[in-house]
C-alpha cells in the first residue's frame, strides 16, 4: 500500500461508470477521497449506478445540482477549493469532459496540485459542444493523459502534450465487457418492455445541440418515429433535459402517440447493458454509448456530425447522420443488413484492464 493519496472528482452518470473501473483497484493501492460534485442527483443518474456498479460511497458531497454552465462550474469550484486544500492529496483525478471534469481541473492547476486525467485527448473539433471546451481546458492542465485510443494520443501530440500521454484503453470498455454478460443474464428488462432479442430499436438523446429548443427537437422527433415505424418498436429512455424540452415543446404528446414508440425513464445501468445488446441497433448522440455499442457488437447510428469515437466509425459499426431522418433510415437499413456474423475486435479500446493501467501510471507517475 502507497502512501498515496488521490483525490477523485465525480458528478454525472458516465463518471460513475468509469469510476467503477478505477475506484475499487485504487483503494487497494493508495488512500482515495471520493468528491460527488452534484452535478447529477436524482435517483436514475447518480445513486443506482453507485449501487449496481459497486462504486464506494463518495466521501463528500458538494450538491451543486443544475444550473448555467457558469453557475455550475463555478459553484463546483468553490465547493471544491476549500476541500482539496484541506485534504492536500498528491493528485487530482478527473474524468471525462463534463463542468465537474472542467472545474476540478482549473482548482487542481490554481492550487498546484498535479492533475491526471482520464479520456484524455478525446476531440470532436467541434468547440460549439461545451464537452470540448471542457476537455481541452482539462488536458492543458493535466500533466498525466491518460488516453483510451491511439487516436487520443495522436489529438494530444499534435497539440504538444504527448510527454504525460499514455495509452492505457478504455475504463468504460472494461465496466462493458465485465458488467454486460451479468446485465444479460440478471436484468428482466426485455421482458418488462415485452421485447424480444433482435427486434426492436433502442434511442437515446440528451445533447444540448439536439434537445435545446424546438428547432432540433422537432427534426430529432421526427426522426425517432420515422425509426420506429420502419425498424420498431423503439424504446426511449428520456433523461430530464430531454423530457424538460419535449414537454415544453408539446412534443412530449407527439412521441407518446406515435406507433412503437416506447418511452420511459432513464434506466439503471443493468437494465440498460441488457437492452443494448438485445437491440437490433442503436440510435445515439452520446459518447459513450457508441463505444459500448461498438463493444457489444450492435450497430449505431449517432446522432451528430462528428465523433470522437472515431474507431467505432471506421470499423463500419457506426454512422454519423446529425438530425437527418433520411440518412439516419438509410443507415439503419444498412447497418441492420449488413451485421450477420460479423464481430467487433475489441482490443479497439484496450485489454479489459484500463482501470488497472491507470492506478500503475498514476502510482508510478507520483513516486
Ligand atoms: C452532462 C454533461 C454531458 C454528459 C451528461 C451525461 C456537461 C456540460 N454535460 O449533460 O457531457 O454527457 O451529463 O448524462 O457537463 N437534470 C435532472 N436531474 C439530474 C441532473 C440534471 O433533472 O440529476 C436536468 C436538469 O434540468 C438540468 C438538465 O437535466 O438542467 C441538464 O443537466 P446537466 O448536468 O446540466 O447536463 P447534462 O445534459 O446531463
Amino acid at each position: 500500500m502507497s502512501a498515496m493519496k488521490i483525490l477523485t472528482v465525480v458528478g454525472n452518470r458516465p463518471q460513475f461508470v468509469k469510476a467503477a473501473a478505477v475506484s475499487g483497484l485504487l483503494r487497494q493501492q493508495a488512500t482515495e477521497v471520493l468528491v460527488h460534485t452534484g452535478q447529477h442527483y436524482d435517483r436514475e443518474l447518480s445513486a443506482v449506478f453507485f449501487e449496481e456498479l459497486g462504486v464506494p460511497p463518495p466521501e463528500h458531497q458538494l450538491g451543486v445540482g443544475s444550473g448555467s454552465h457558469a453557475a455550475q462550474t463555478g459553484e463546483t469550484m468553490v465547493g471544491l477549493e476549500p476541500l482539496i486544500e484541506a485534504e492536500r492529496p498528491d493528485a487530482v483525478l478527473v474524468y471525462g469532459d463534463t463542468n465537474a471534469t472542467l472545474a476540478a481541473a482549473l482548482v487542481a492547476a490554481k492550487l498546484a496540485v498535479p492533475l491526471a486525467h482520464v479520456e484524455a485527448g478525446m476531440r470532436s473539433f467541434d468547440r460549439g459542444m461545451p464537452e470540448e471546451v471542457n476537455r481541452i481546458a482539462a488536458d492543458r492542465f493535466s500533466a498525466l493523459l491518460l488516453c483510451s485510443t491511439a487516436t487520443a494520443v495522436a489529438n494530444l501530440e499534435r497539440e504538444g502534450l504527448g510527454e504525460g500521454a499514455r495509452l492505457i484503453g478504455d475504463v468504460m470498455a472494461d465496466v462493458a465487457l465485465r458488467i454486460g454478460p451479468i446485465a444479460a443474464r440478471r436484468s428482466e428488462a426485455l421482458a418488462r418492455f415485452g421485447l424480444e432479442r433482435g427486434g426492436y430499436l433502442l434511442a437515446t438523446a440528451h445533447r444540448a445541440g439536439n434537445v435545446d429548443g424546438p428547432a432540433a427537437l422537432t427534426r430529432l422527433v421526427d426522426l425517432l418515429c420515422r425509426s420506429a415505424a420502419e425498424f420498431g418498436p423503439l424504446v426511449f429512455p428520456i433523461h430530464p433535459r430531454t423530457r424538460a424540452g419535449l414537454l415544453a415543446t408539446g412534443l412530449l404528446a407527439e412521441l407518446e402517440r406515435a406507433p412503437g414508440v416506447e418511452l420511459c425513464e432513464p434506466l439503471g445501468y443493468l437494465d440498460f447493458a441488457c437492452l443494448l445488446r438485445g437491440a437490433r441497433a442503436v440510435l445515439t448522440d452520446s459518447g459513450g454509448l457508441q463505444k459500448e455499442a461498438y463493444l457489444a457488437g450492435v450497430p449505431c447510428v449517432t446522432l451528430r456530425e462528428q465523433t470522437e469515437w472515431v474507431e467505432t466509425v471506421e470499423s463500419g459499426w457506426n454512422r454519423l447522420v446529425g438530425l437527418d431522418a433520411d440518412a439516419a433510415l438509410r443507415s439503419l437499413g444498412e447497418l441492420i443488413e449488413r451485421r450477420g456474423d460479423e464481430r467487433p475486435d475489441p482490443s479497439l479500446y484496450g485489454d479489459g484492464e484500463a482501470g488497472r493501467h491507470v492506478v500503475a501510471e498514476l502510482l508510478a507517475w507520483l513516486t
